[in-house]
């Protein structure tokens, strides 16, 4: 079986130490992969800050275009690449091509935004001795930015990283998941495809903390970009100093659901934001607070359509929910669930495994402090539960170290507002389900959700510099 290079300054290594790629749907080993050591990392690192001579000179318009011709060939290859995410990732091919489709959305936001980036005139005769000066600033990119990219939109999540630094002007040392390497080793075809310059973006791949360790602690990175969990996103945050980080943490999403909309037509949405990618996503309706006059009948209705979910190979058009990423994600989620029933939680649906796949799982009688309920379960497994009065709900909700999207349903604009107002979360989503997000929407969260916020314009910002000028116009 072919061996997967590394990918620096804009050639394929291969090295001699490489892990076996399985998938995680039937096991199979798919590719072997090259694992960088620390003297890649260095070698990445150094051709990075000599292409970024070149990219800081790149006008505008020459770096929106290198990402419009992504946008195209991505719109050329959709199929190709779809496949590849379900190969690897375990992603059922609807959601897959759904994925490449936003991934074109964010870069095309990428190519707009490269050409909007402002700065501003200060009124500098606003205070006393500012007569006969002019003030103002601009943006400039910072230089080599690490990303850390997870397995669960192995190319949306990367272009929301890659998207901005080249908008900004920057160049990008990419360590992708371990699972899904494949993804990254075509985004960094493509790029060089589309006239990014050698070494401007470079692809690390491997596995273990003192890889991750080179990369962060490096003097020439000027920042770290990474999307995973809280437990690594504060370590990145205490190694990397004072260099900027930006991330993209976990969460329980919430979402309340108040009395006054019909259960119906929001139903089916609520299944989606559950079980989509079988809960693998970081907005991933979690815990569900109910009305307690519609809690039984909502109950009913989510658990007779989750049960159409359609298990199976993620390569199959009809598949809705396919494998969990490995099989030690699988085992922790069966010892929560097993945990949450003998503190007194009941099963709704599912609880089961079924070959590499967990079932969609229903849980009722959950309380706050179950792992299913107040840790980030990524995974097919979702809780109902009744609330009283609204600002319990809310309570509830905020109840959490989390804060990343959370949610409400209700036609009541006061009580609307008044959620909006109270819940502690980076987003708050009126009306959908807290998994709803579109690519240029600020995207980020508080607490243990994370630090910075992504959604093209507002990496960009995260990804330049803010420079001030003064001009002296008299002597
Ligand atoms: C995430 O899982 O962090 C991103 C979710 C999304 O982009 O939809």
């Amino acid at each position: 079986m072919e061996t997967k290079s590394l990918f620096i300054n804009g050639k394929g290594e291969t090295k001699q130490r490489t892990y076996a790629l399985h998938s995680p749907y039937s096991g199979e080993v798919i590719a072997n992969i090259s694992m960088a050591d620390k003297a890649d990392v260095k070698k990445a690192i150094e051709g990075a800050q000599q292409a970024y001579k070149t990219m800081k000179e790149m006008p505008a318009y020459k770096r929106s275009d290198i990402l419009l011709k992504v946008v195209s060939i991505l719109q050329e290859r959709r199929e190709e690449l779809a496949r590849v995410v379900a190969l690897e990732a375990g992603k059922p091919i609807r959601t897959a091509r759904g994925e490449i489709d936003r991934t074109i959305a964010t870069y095309q936001f990428a190519a707009e935004e490269a050409k909007r980036i402002y700065g501003e005139t200060i009124p500098m005769d606003a205070a006393p001795g500012g007569e006969n000066r002019l003030g103002f600033t601009w943006r400039e990119p910072l230089g080599v930015v690490v990303a850390i990219s997870p397995f669960n939109f192995p190319f949306n999540l990367v272009a929301h990283k890659l998207g901005p630094a080249f908008a900004a002007g920057n160049t990008v040392v990419l360590k992708p998941a371990e699972q899904t390497p494949l993804s990254a080793y075509l985004i960094a075809e493509i790029f060089q495809q589309a006239g990014l310059p050698d070494g401007a973006l470079q692809v690390i791949t491997g596995s273990g903390r003192e890889l991750s360790d080179a990369l962060i602690t490096d003097e020439r990175v000027k920042k770290v970009t990474f999307t995973g969990s809280a437990g690594v996103g504060k370590i990145i945050k205490e190694k990397a100093g004072l260099r900027k980080v930006t991330l993209e943490l976990g969460s329980n999403s919430g979402l309340i659901v108040e009395p006054d909309v019909p259960l119906e037509k929001i139903i089916p949405r609520c299944v989606e934001g559950a079980f989509a990618f079988a809960g693998q996503v970081c907005i991933s309706l979690q815990r569900i607070y109910v009305h307690e006059s519609v809690y039984e009948e909502f109950s009913k209705l989510f658990i007779e359509q989750a049960k159409q979910l359609k298990i199976g190979d993620p390569l199959e058009e009809t598949t809705d929910i396919s494998a969990m990423i490995n099989p030690k994600e699988m085992e922790r989620i069966e010892s929560w669930v097993e945990e949450a029933l003998e503190q007194g939680a009941t099963i709704g649906l599912g609880g089961t495994r079924d070959g590499s796949v967990f079932t969609p799982t229903v849980l009722l009688n959950v309380t706050n402090n179950m792992a299913v309920s107040c840790q980030e379960t990524f995974a097919p497994v979702v809780s109902i539960v009744p609330y009283k009065e609204l600002d319990e709900a809310i309570d509830m909700v905020n109840d959490s170290i989390y804060g990343l999207n959370v949610a409400i349903y209700t036609q009541n604009i006061i009580n609307a507002m008044n959620a909006a107002k109270k819940l502690e979360s980076g987003g708050v989503i009126i009306n959908d389900i807290p998994t709803f997000r579109l690519d240029h929407m600020p995207y980020g969260g508080v607490k243990d959700s994370g630090y910075g916020r992504e959604g093209i314009k507002y990496a960009v910002e995260e990804m330049t510099e803010l420079k001030f000028v003064t001009i002296k116009t008299a002597f």
